[in-house]
C-alpha cells in the first residue's frame, strides 16, 4: 500500500525526537498501520548543519517551510516550531493546501485552537495536537475518546515539570528555590528566562486546552487565574509537613454549583494523595468524572522522545484516516462545537487557606490578625510556629476554615498596612478531596 508522506517543520527538541522515532521505529509503525509512514521533507532554519538520523531514504531538506507545505507529495504537515507567529502562518498555509496538521504548540492552541479547528473543518482536513499538553501523557486521547462518555467534574494537574522539579527538590532536599532553579537551568529543564514555567503561564496554556476538551467551552488563558511559585520558601514546606500536606503548582478546573472555576497556583495538597508523589520533572493529571469517578494519568510532561511519541502517534492516527478515506472527524476538542460560556472568578471559591506571615516579633500580633479575620467572619483553624532565632523576621502560619477567597483577600488587603509585617502574607488554598 502506498506510503503516507509527512513533512516536518522544526527540528528542535520535539522535531528531532519525532524524527528519530520515525526513522528507528519505521517497521513497527508500518506493521501497526498496514502501510509505511514516510518522512518526505524536513525543515528548520539551520537545516544545513542538521545531522539527520539514518534510514530515512531520499528526503527533501529545506530552510523554507513553504517548500514543505506546498509540496504536492506531502499529506501531513507537522508544525514543531512553537510560538504564535510563524507557527500560525504554517498552519494557515497547510489548511489552504488541504493538508492535515499535527502540532505540539500549546501556546497557539490555547490562544486560538478553536478558530484553527473551524478552518480545518471547512477545509475537510484534520488537526491533531496530543503533544500540546503534558508531552508523553496521552491526555487528549483520554478526554477525547477514552472517557468521553463521562461528564467531567474536575481536573487537577501538575502540568509543569520545571516548577515541579523545583518544588520537590525544595521539599525533599531542603534546598532554596533559587538553588533548585539554577540546577533546573543547568540540566536544561528550565529556560534562561524561567518566567513561563515558574510564573505559571506554561501550565495555564495547558489547563486552557484541557478545560476546553473537558467542558466543551472556548476557554482561553486569560480566563484562568494564575499565580506562580516565586514566593514559596523552604519554611512553607516545613509548615505544610506539620499539617500533613505538601505544596505543588496545581492546575485546577472544577465544575461547582456556582459555575466553572479555573486556576493555576501553588496549593497545599495532602501528603497522602497520589498527586503528592508526582516527583521531579514528571507530570500527573487527576480527572474526576460524574459516572466513572477518579482516573489518574502520569508520565513525562516534556522531553524530546516522550513528546516525540505523542507527535508520531498523532501522525499515525491522521495517516490512517487519510489512507482509509474516511476521516474519523472526532473533534480535537472532544466536542463538535465549543460554547462561549465564561468561567466564574476564583474569588467565588470556598476553601480552607494557609496564611504564612513574616513578622517582627512583639506581643499582640496573633490577636490583631485574628481580629481582622473575625471581622470578615473567617474562623481560625490552627496557629503554627516553629522555633526560630530570628525575632525580626519571624515566620508563623495561621490556617483558616472554609471561607470565600473574596473574604480572604479582603482580610489580606487589610493586613497590608500592619507595621509588624515584614512582607505581605502568603495565602495558599488547601485542596482537599484528592
Ligand atoms: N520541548 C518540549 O519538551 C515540548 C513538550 C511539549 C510541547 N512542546 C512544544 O513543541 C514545540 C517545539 O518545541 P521545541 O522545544 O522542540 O522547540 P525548539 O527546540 O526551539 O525547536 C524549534 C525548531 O523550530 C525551528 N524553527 C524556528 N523558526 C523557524 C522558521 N521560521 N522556519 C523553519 N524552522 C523554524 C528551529 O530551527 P533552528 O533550530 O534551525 O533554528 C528549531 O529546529 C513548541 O510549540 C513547544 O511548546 C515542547
Amino acid at each position: 500500500m502506498r506510503a503516507v508522506n509527512v513533512g516536518i517543520v522544526g527540528l528542535g527538541n520535539v522535531g528531532s525526537g519525532a524524527l528519530e522515532i520515525l526513522a528507528e521505529n519505521a517497521e513497527q509503525i508500518r506493521l501497526k498501520l498496514g502501510f509505511p509512514l514516510r518522512v518526505a521533507a524536513v525543515c528548520s532554519r539551520g537545516i544545513a548543519s542538521k545531522k539527520l538520523p539514518a534510514g530515512l531514504g531520499k528526503i527533501k531538506r529545506t530552510a523554507d517551510w513553504r517548500e514543505v507545505v506546498s509540496d504536492p507529495a506531502i499529506d501531513i504537515v507537522a508544525e514543531l516550531v512553537g510560538g504564535t507567529t510563524v507557527a500560525r502562518e504554517i498552519l494557515d498555509a497547510a489548511i489552504l493546501e488541504k493538508k492535515s496538521i499535527v502540532t505540539a504548540n500549546k501556546e497557539l492552541i490555547a490562544l486560538c485552537g478553536a478558530d484553527i479547528w473551524s478552518q480545518a473543518i471547512k477545509a475537510g482536513i484534520n488537526l491533531a495536537m496530543e503533544a500540546s499538553v503534558a508531552g508523553g501523557i496521552p491526555i487528549h486521547a483520554v478526554l477525547r475518546e477514552g472517557i468521553s462518555g463521562d461528564r467531567i467534574q474536575a481536573i487537577y494537574g501538575i502540568l509543569n515539570g520545571t516548577s515541579n522539579y523545583i518544588l520537590t527538590g525544595m521539599e525533599k532536599q531542603a534546598r532554596s528555590l533559587e538553588d533548585m532553579l539554577a540546577e533546573a537551568q543547568r540540566l536544561g529543564y528550565a529556560e534562561a528566562d524561567p518566567a513561563a514555567d515558574i510564573d505559571g503561564h506554561d501550565a495555564r496554556y495547558k489547563l486552557a486546552i484541557l478545560s476546553a476538551l473537558a467542558f466543551g467551552e472556548r476557554i482561553t488563558p486569560a480566563d484562568i487565574y494564575v499565580e506562580g511559585i516565586r514566593r514559596i520558601s523552604q519554611i512553607d514546606f516545613a509548615y505544610a509537613g506539620q499539617l500533613g500536606q505538601t505544596i505543588r503548582l496545581l492546575g485546577t478546573a472544577r465544575q461547582t454549583a456556582e459555575g466553572l472555576i479555573l486556576s493555576v497556583r501553588p496549593a497545599l495538597i495532602p501528603r497522602s494523595t497520589i498527586l503528592a508523589n508526582v516527583d521531579g520533572s514528571y507530570n500527573g493529571i487527576w480527572v474526576r468524572g460524574h459516572y466513572g469517578s477518579d482516573t489518574f494519568y502520569y508520565g513525562r510532561g516534556a522531553g524530546s522522545k516522550p513528546t516525540g511519541v505523542a507527535v508520531v502517534s498523532d501522525l499515525m492516527r491522521v495517516a490512517r484516516e487519510i489512507r482509509s478515506g474516511s476521516p474519523e472527524r472526532v473533534s480535537p476538542f472532544a466536542h463538535e462545537r465549543l460554547g462561549e460560556y465564561k468561567p466564574i472568578s476564583v474569588l467565588e471559591q470556598s476553601r480552607p487557606y494557609y496564611l504564612r506571615f513574616r513578622v517582627e516579633d512583639r506581643p499582640g500580633i496573633i490577636a490583631t490578625l485574628a481580629g481582622i479575620l473575625a471581622d470578615r467572619h473567617i474562623s481560625l483553624d490552627a496557629v503554627l510556629q516553629l522555633p526560630s532565632d530570628d525575632k525580626r523576621t519571624l515566620p508563623f502560619v495561621i490556617t483558616v476554615e472554609n471561607t470565600s477567597e473574596r473574604a480572604l483577600r479582603e482580610a489580606v488587603d487589610a493586613m497590608a498596612s500592619l507595621d509588624f509585617l515584614r512582607e505581605p502574607p502568603l495565602a495558599l488554598p488547601l485542596e482537599g478531596g484528592l
